[in-house]
């Protein structure tokens, strides 16, 4: 229901668009909506009192509208409690109710989390694969076709290090044991040794050439420890609640290096400078993209480049996203400007979506295996601590252990996806579990709040003789979650397009904080048959409202906790 236009509607005043001057009311002595007056006041040269005065005077009430004040130049609306909740609370009554088919038979390609195979996830990896997976179930709302794409690191002289450490120093019986584990062993124990053994570098790079080459001894290795990498990587993407549908990354695109460097030649696009090809990018204020080394080696911008055009032969897509690291910003800037440049129209469909920095309190969970906490450890303490969280609780429905694994995938998915997608956060993963701040449990739990209201409502059968709902008991409190689930759909287009999960997690956490105020103060099944089936639609309706949302931000309700 629009409100505001049911509102707007009803004033008669010269030929002004007052829906879009119509603000949500300050308190609830103000109404629910009002009017500032002082921009017409200006335009017309009367003084607010006055323009608001003759507004009213235009009003042709409807039965939505209780009552209208003037007060200090605003003109405020008080609405019919009564019939809003009735109509909002039938319109929203099925989850289907906040989706739509606007993107349909529209595909768009999201490529997100693509971490280096070659090391271990760190806790960056983390925001790119949740924000990415959030945009994901946005669009899919929407009735968009999402591809999801992991465009995983699994190219360069990182595997030749690694194969060698393994030749060196480990078995594929030790891989097999010990997994990715053995592997990252293998990695920095190679570097380690490069640092007084120079000449392990060209050997490393030599082990790569053969992996290009598909050399019969050594392909099949590399074809060994990208599966144990992948399937380490998997396994947290499992934890997170994510399943890519394509994982061809920088070596698959690689093969296409050698017909793209065709076209941009004969596009005129490419330059030598020192042996390298390159496009000068420095009439668009861009520094030189090296496209080849002079060794005629490819680099990461070339890679994108190949990826791209293939994506676009191969998906058709409508729209290309990146969801990385704001650092990387450069890349794309110029992998952008070389599509375009090459003529290729489908670069507007491209975009950047970066993020700010995420990291954990200093000391917090040493990096005992890199520079950054690693995302194996972090999930381990996650776990830990859910599994203390909910220790001595005792369960019904849910299975104890699921309840831990839902528990760590929102802590860990909601500490990403609360900050402001660009800012840099830091993740407070103490307080993350606290039950009364504004954490992740807390939304869980106001979830199965409703739940068992409902599930005891639905057992004391004598209330399910009429179904007819009396809302006259409807309060303010009551009046704000039913205007939340009014402009809830609002909510999930904005975040979508500003591309930022953050304005739908901080709803969600106000309708959370409003329900918890409503229920301490309000008995909700009463004496009373009618006006408790009212108040059990709008915990009905908003136990929906908070199921789409929280799958949205990558959270799975449950039903008790
Ligand atoms: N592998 C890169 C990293 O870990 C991210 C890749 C992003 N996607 C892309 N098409 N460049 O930083």
């Amino acid at each position: 229901m629009n409100i505001k236009k049911i509102i707007a509607d009803c004033i008669h005043y010269k030929n002004i668009d007052f829906e879009n001057m119509i603000i949500e009311s300050i308190s609830q002595d103000k109404g629910d909506y009002s009017i500032p007056c002082f921009p017409l006041a200006k335009q017309e040269k009367k003084s607010p009192m006055i323009i608001a005065e003759e507004i009213k005077n235009s009003i042709i009430p409807n039965d939505y509208i209780k009552k209208v004040e003037i007060v200090g130049g605003y003109l405020n609306f008080f609405l019919n409690i009564e019939k809003i909740s009735s109509e909002v609370l039938k319109e929203y009554s099925q989850k289907s109710s906040f989706s739509s088919q606007e993107g349909k038979n529209k595909i768009v390609c999201i490529d997100y989390a693509s971490p280096n195979l070659a090391k271990y996830l760190h806790i960056g990896h983390l925001k790119t694969t949740i924000i990415g997976e959030s945009l994901a179930r946005l669009f899919e709302q929407k009735g968009y076709t999402v591809k999801r794409l992991n465009y995983v690191g699994d190219y360069g002289t990182p595997f030749g290090k690694i194969i060698g450490g393994l030749q060196k120093w480990g078995s594929i019986e030790d891989v097999k044991q010990r997994g990715n584990e053995a592997l990252q062993e293998y990695y920095v124990k190679f570097n380690k040794e490069e640092e007084s053994n120079p000449e392990l570098t060209q050997y490393a790079r030599g082990i790569f050439k053969k992996i290009e080459e598909k050399d019969p001894e050594v392909y099949p290795l590399y074809e060994f420890i990208i599966s144990i990498a992948r399937a380490d990587s998997e396994k947290m993407f499992d934890l997170l609640g994510v399943k890519f549908d394509d994982w061809r990354g920088e070596s698959y695109y690689n093969t296409f290096v050698p017909e793209i460097v065709k076209m941009l030649n004969e596009k005129h696009l490419l330059t030598t400078s020192e042996g390298a090809k390159i496009v000068d990018l420095s009439p668009y204020d861009l520094t030189p993209a090296v496209i080849l080394k002079s060794d005629g080696t490819s680099l990461y911008t070339t890679r994108d480049i190949c990826a791209v055009i293939e994506r676009k032969k191969y998906y058709n897509f409508d729209k290309m996203m990146y969801v990385t690291d704001i650092a990387q910003i450069l890349n794309f800037k110029q992998l952008f400007k070389i599509i375009e440049l090459a003529g290729f129209d489908f670069y507007k469909d491209m975009e950047h979506v970066a993020y700010g920095r995420f990291s954990l309190p200093e000391g917090k969970i040493s990096s005992r295996r890199g520079k950054q906490a690693v995302l194996v450890d972090l999930a381990e303490y996650t776990t830990n601590k859910a599994r203390e969280v909910i220790e001595g609780r005792t369960f019904n429905i849910e299975k104890p252990e699921n309840v831990v694994k839902k528990v760590t995938r929102a802590v860990l998915n909601f500490s990403v996806l609360k900050t402001e997608r660009i800012k840099d956060s830091v993740f407070e993963i103490d307080k993350a579990f606290a039950f009364d701040g504004e954490t992740a449990p807390y939304m869980l739990y106001t979830y199965t709040r409703l739940a068992s209201i409902l599930r005891k409502y639905e057992q004391n059968n004598a209330f399910q003789v009429s179904k007819n709902l009396d809302f006259s008991s409807f309060d303010e409190n009551a009046f704000e979650l039913v205007k939340y689930i009014n402009t809830f759909v609002d909510i999930i287009d904005l975040a979508l397009t500003k591309r930022d999960p953050s304005i739908l997690c901080k709803r969600l956490m106000d309708i959370c904080k409003t329900f918890n105020k409503y229920y301490n103060a309000t008995k909700i099944i009463d004496g009373d048959e009618n006006s408790t089936n009212a108040k059990i639609e709008l915990i009905k309706v908003l136990k929906n409202t908070l199921s789409v949302g929280f799958n949205l931000i990558c959270i799975d309700s449950l039903e008790e906790m």
